[in-house]
């Protein structure tokens, strides 16, 4: 039987990299997209993964994608890593353009996805009896915090996205799976969020034992899209032991606490 295909974004880096790698030792053929060309190819050479450039936030190219896509094969399964934060500023004195980034990046990219992409899915779960689609949001979709509002807007917003289309789905027999993750120790997404500041971006993590990382969310969207056909992993909120809720991370070593 062929192997099932599956489009990773966000494909150059961090999470979506190492989606790639865990559905290629998965047995999947992957489609690894993000903008970055020379990233994309270093993948593919160590992966065999496919790969396509396309800058999600631009219709036209997401088309381009599309028709790739339509003309090298069927499509099983989505897997919309892409986005991410830009800046820590208070609502009251937000950088426009970076909240326009993020609503691009995250919303109107996924939207955009769905909907060049979902005739490719149904043709395929006609013939193989299901598809599959895996949003990465957050938890900055569930719980705010000061500094948060422009990626907690947006993620919350991709998030509706998603259940919303679960929804609209209904009756297809295609799943519709939404990972959240707190805090994920990647190399780029919180160097990005604060401007290329590395030392301020390395202080986010400090002292955290064991924050997420890459290869545990790419386990679990794996995990998520080998599981009976039937069995659709809604949303799935994943956090580092150390970080109980959004507020509450515990930096220093864990340790049991001993009764007095
Ligand atoms: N790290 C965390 O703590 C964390 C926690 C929860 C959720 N998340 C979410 O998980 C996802 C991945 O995070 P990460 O930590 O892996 O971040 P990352 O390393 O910064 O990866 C972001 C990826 O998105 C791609 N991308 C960004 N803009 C794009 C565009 N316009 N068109 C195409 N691709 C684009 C980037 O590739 P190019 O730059 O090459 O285009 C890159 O591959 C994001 O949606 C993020 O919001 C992250």
């Amino acid at each position: 039987m062929a192997n099932r295909r599956a489009v990773v974004t966000g494909a150059s880096s961090g999470i979506g990299a190492a989606t790639v790698r865990a559905l290629r030792g998965r047995g999947w053929d992957v489609v690894g997209v993000a903008r970055r060309e020379d990233r994309l190819r270093a993948l593919a050479a160590e992966t065999g993964a496919s790969v396509i450039a396309c800058d999600l936030t631009d219709g036209a190219a997401v088309s381009a994608l599309v028709g790739e896509l339509e003309r090298s094969g069927p499509l099983h399964a989505l897997v919309q890593v892409a986005g991410g934060a830009r800046g820590t500023d208070r609502v009251e004195d937000a950088a426009i353009d970076d909240w326009q980034w993020m609503f691009d990046a995250n919303v109107l990219a996924t939207q955009r996805l769905v909907a060049g992409l979902l005739p490719l899915l149904r043709a395929t779960a006609e013939v193989d009896g299901h598809a599959d689609t895996v949003f990465v949001t957050s938890t900055a979709a569930q719980t705010a915090y000061p500094g948060g509002a422009g990626y907690n807007a947006a993620k919350a917003a991709e998030g509706m996205l998603v259940r919303a289309l679960r929804q609209e789905l209904n009756g297809e027999p295609i799943r519709v799976v939404e990972v959240a993750p707190g805090m994920v120790h990647t190399e780029e997404f919180t160097l990005n969020r604060l401007g290329g500041d590395a030392v301020a971006a390395e202080a986010v993590y400090a002292g955290v034992e064991a924050p997420l990382l890459a290869d545990d969310v790419a386990d679990v969207i794996a995990y998520a899209l080998g599981a009976p056909a039937h069995v659709n992993l809604d949303l799935i909120t994943m956090r580092p032991v150390a970080q109980s809720a959004q507020h509450l991370l515990a930096r220093g070593p864990l340790r049991v606490r001993t009764a007095e």
